[in-house]
């Protein structure tokens, strides 16, 4: 494996944690030396000046392999100079025009690619721009449809724990992720939770037989408690997030879900804000279950990275009914269905479609969770899991008891950071657990990955996990 650079070694340090390196270089950018108000306040930035495929390049020459596509987005690779082109071309032909007044080829298209990609009848697309802001249109759009359906008392939306569905407040509402809601939660609206089918730390441990959680029963128990007439929406991932890991749940568990929104009138909203546009293998992760839900939820990987797009992908059932009752869906964005970013999604998807980087993804999926397996042989590992190109590895004390590192020894972030030390990018999580524990990383590279990287990919994950366990051990 070639390592640009790295013998230089650590380049930044980290605050708290295990893993305080050395003196950042020059090229770490940071606050406050900058004017960029920085997601983190308190650790250094290397500069990255382009990517390719797999890789990013920062201004030292360091090379990376993105991991994770940066946060579960770059589907495609980077440098993909025809999406580029095809966005600029967009851009120079139309700067701007209100989804209120006119429409364009960028967005018709992009419908029409989405409707044709998306299972059973959902063929009605609304694009926005961030997958938070397209949770926030999906449930209101599930409102909607009640209220105008003559039936205003349906308004609880049902939602699992541990879940991730954004950062804005109905989103955040929604997600079940304590860090993120702890100065917020007055703001918050109240959220009807249904344990996720979380198979390494629920009941059951996740095999047979299984518990209410696992085998959805836990969700009807909840429709039932609330009274179905006041329950508008469920909304879930089909496959695990960073918040249960890339957890999957059994073969049965969606087809019984279904079936428990159907018998009490529930609408089923599907976020695929992380999974959908081929990450698990197929274009949504609930198309193996043989399901289709009410309303599904697109961001992230469809517009490939090189535009935030979002959609809302609904049946012509449910638009109906807002057609022919108030005319209009009331979340109006200023840059919803705009030109460039639908432009990208286009040359997005036909170039995964030309490709066949889908079925691509499924193929090196199984390479990586197959070589993924030999980190469960690591100190601190406890679960490896996920399907297709997204997969999540679990993080315990005690392998035996499933005990969790302390939330203080930061175990998931020092891992992230010795990996980034070592040239590999991963998306860590920690404090999923209802006792602010817990540790994972994520992986979620390109569909462009080759065999010989997702060999370096696992070596340098298992070169940060050792690290991070000697440094952890020499602390004690
Ligand atoms: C499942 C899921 N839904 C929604 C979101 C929110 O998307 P965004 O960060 O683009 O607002 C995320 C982001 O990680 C996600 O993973």
């Amino acid at each position: 494996m070639q390592n640009l650079g790295h013998a230089a070694g650590p380049p930044w340090r980290r605050s708290g944690g295990l893993g305080t390196f050395r003196d950042p270089p020059m090229s770490i950018h940071r606050y406050p030396d900058s004017h960029v108000f920085y997601r983190k306040l308190a650790r250094g930035y290397p500069r990255i000046v382009r990517g390719d495929g797999c890789y990013l390049y920062d201004d030292q020459g360091r090379r990376y392999l993105d991991g994770s596509g940066g946060a579960y987005v770059v589907n495609v690779g980077h440098g993909v100079g025809e999406i580029a082109e095809a966005l600029a071309c967009q851009a120079g032909t139309l700067a701007y025009v209100s989804g209120t007044a006119f429409t364009h080829d960028a967005v018709e298209e992009l419908a029409a690619e989405i409707a044709r990609l998306s299972p059973g009848d959902l063929d009605m697309v609304y694009p926005l721009a961030s997958g938070s802001e397209a949770v926030e249109a999906g449930l209101k759009l599930a409102r909607q449809f009640w209220v105008e359906s003559g039936r205003p008392q349906k308004h609880k939306v049902l939602a699992f724990a541990p879940s991730y569905h954004g950062n804005t407040l109905l989103a955040l509402s929604a997600s079940s992720r304590e860090p993120y809601r702890t100065y917020y939660r007055e703001w918050l609206i109240e959220i009807v939770r249904v344990p996720a089918a979380y198979g390494y730390r629920c009941e059951c441990g996740g095999s047979a037989p299984l518990c209410p959680a696992c085998t959805g029963e836990a969700i009807e128990q909840a429709i039932l408690r609330e009274g179905p007439d006041t329950v508008a929406a469920l909304i879930g991932e089909p496959v695990g997030g960073s918040s249960t890991g890339a957890s999957v749940p059994p073969p049965d568990y969606w087809r019984r879900v279904r079936a428990i929104c159907d018998r009490h009138q529930v609408l089923l909203v599907a976020d695929e804000v992380l999974t959908g546009a081929g990450r698990t293998g197929t274009w949504s992760a609930l198309e193996p279950y043989g399901v289709v839900p009410d309303v599904m939820i697109l961001g992230k990987g469809i517009g490939g990275g090189y535009v935030p797009l979002s959609a809302v992908v609904a049946p012509r059932r449910i638009v109906d009914v807002l057609a022919k009752g108030s005319g209009v869906f009331l979340h109006a964005q200023t840059f919803s269905h705009h030109a460039t970013l639908c432009a990208a999604g286009v040359a997005t998807i036909r170039y995964l479609r030309r490709h066949q980087l889908i079925e691509r993804c499924a193929e090196m999926g199984h390479l990586l969770h197959q070589r993924l397996q030999e980190l469960r042989a690591l100190p601190g590992v406890g679960d490896v899991r996920g399907r297709g190109l997204l997969a999540g590895v679990e993080f315990v004390q005690d392998k035996a008891t499933r005990r969790p590192f302390p939330a203080a020894a930061h175990f998931a972030d020092s891992v992230a950071a010795a990996a980034q030390d070592l040239g590999l990018v991963v998306w860590p999580n920690s404090g999923q657990l209802q006792d602010g524990t817990g540790d994972l990383v994520m992986l979620a590279p390109p569909f462009v990955i080759t065999e010989e990287q997702v060999g370096e990919l696992t070596a340098l994950l298992s070169q940060a996990i050792l690290r991070t366990v000697t440094q952890l051990e020499a602390h004690r």
